[in-house]
């Protein structure tokens, strides 16, 4: 094989696995939609209609709070509201479809906010969602 045939098919080479391994890695980490949102009093409303087809989590962002508030639909319709704050370092939380996890130490959450993996320890701050007049309230008590 002369040089520049070489060069010519290990370059096809690397992009190939470059392309496999970018795609593998962008599959497993979803976008999850932003919702800017305003705080009144107590509460945090959001339109249910953000949980279209296929989506099942949203973040609430506010001027009012560091970290976002993640919203997240379970299969029997019922919302969980979960402060993305790590407990451990206060670093800011990621999540995808079945967990919430630290960049920044590896600590792992499930969607109640319980430790699934530490190093964190404590569980993550976690509100009630309550559905009214065809809205949905996060209350921040
Ligand atoms: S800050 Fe999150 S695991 Fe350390």
């Amino acid at each position: 094989m002369e040089r520049r045939e070489f060069i010519k098919k290990g370059c096809f080479a690397c992009i190939a696995v470059g392309a496999g391994i970018a795609s593998a890695s962008l599959s497993s980490c979803s976008t999850i939609p932003i919702i800017q949102s305003t705080v009144d009093i107590d509460r945090i409303a959001f339109d249910p209609a953000n949980f279209e087809e296929g989506i099942t989590s949203i973040r609430l962002r506010t001027k009012k709070f560091e970290y976002d508030i993640l919203v997240v639909k379970s299969t029997n319709g019922t919302y969980a509201a979960i402060y993305m704050q790590c407990t451990h370092n206060k670093f800011d939380l990621s999540s995808n479809k079945t967990q919430i996890f630290c960049t920044s130490h590896g600590a792992e959450f499930d969607f109640e906010g319980n430790v699934t993996k530490g190093p964190a320890v404590q569980p993550l701050k976690t509100f009630p969602v309550i559905s009214k007049d065809e809205k949905l309230f996060v209350h921040l008590v």
